[in-house]
């Protein structure tokens, strides 16, 4: 399937038929999302991938309440989490780098980078990371969508029960799910606006 297919079929789904993706699938889907780009290439997500049922219902509550009935019939659903702790990431990128042969100048500038981006407000390193998140996260539903599997992308949850009811640690702030699986429900017309009206 080529990429404009890819972008032009993939939609929201709401429903899903209660069947399972299967793992091999699910894997591919996950290193689609590991090389998704990012600010410094930080890489400042951690994914907690949720296929059991148990677990799955114990999060209904805190998803319910939006509307996002899918979350009883999904396959997997990824929880996309902001990791507010950037200097361990960037010193395992730095080691990483180091491992793969990056010249040490690249790594100086990474690191001068890296610094900038540490040294901003706590609520702005936030939100810039969070950037990088949503990438990894269209990374995750077009990638999806190139293997087979149907996903819905969801920003309506409880974050703080999220948090509390999956034990997180205090850096990993809860962002967005994408549920996976079969749709059990039909994509829609797409509504777009035109060329005209977006770039100028
Ligand atoms: C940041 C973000 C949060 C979203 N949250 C929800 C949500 O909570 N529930 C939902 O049904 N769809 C959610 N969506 C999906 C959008 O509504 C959907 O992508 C949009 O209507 C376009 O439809 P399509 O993806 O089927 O083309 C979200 C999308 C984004 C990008």
């Amino acid at each position: 399937m080529d990429f404009k297919t890819i972008v032009t079929q993939r939609y929201n789904a709401k429903k899903f038929d209660g069947s399972r993706t299967d793992e091999a699938r699910l894997r591919e889907l996950l290193d689609i999302i590991r090389y998704a780009p990012s600010a410094d290439n930080l890489q400042p997500w951690k994914i907690k991938v949720i296929g059991d049922r148990e677990t799955l219902d114990r999060l209904v509550p805190a998803t319910l309440p939006f509307n996002q009935e899918r979350i009883k019939t999904c396959s997997h659903l990824l929880l996309f989490c902001t990791d507010k702790d950037l200097e361990s990431h960037w010193a395992r990128l730095e080691q990483a780098m180091k491992n793969a042969g990056r010249p040490d100048e690249e790594i100086r500038h990474m690191g001068g980078v890296a610094k900038m981006i540490m040294g901003r407000p706590p609520g702005e390193r936030l939100n810039r990371s969070q950037w990088d998140v949503f990438l990894a996260v269209g990374n995750a539903v077009n990638g999806a969508q190139a293997l087979g599997i149907d996903a819905s992308l969801m920003g309506g949850f409880n974050a703080n029960e999220y948090a509390r009811i999956l034990g997180l640690p205090e850096n990993l702030v809860p962002t967005l799910l994408v549920a996976l699986g079969k749709a059990a429900d039909s994509p829609p017309p797409k509504v777009r606006f035109s060329r005209d009206e977006i770039f100028f």
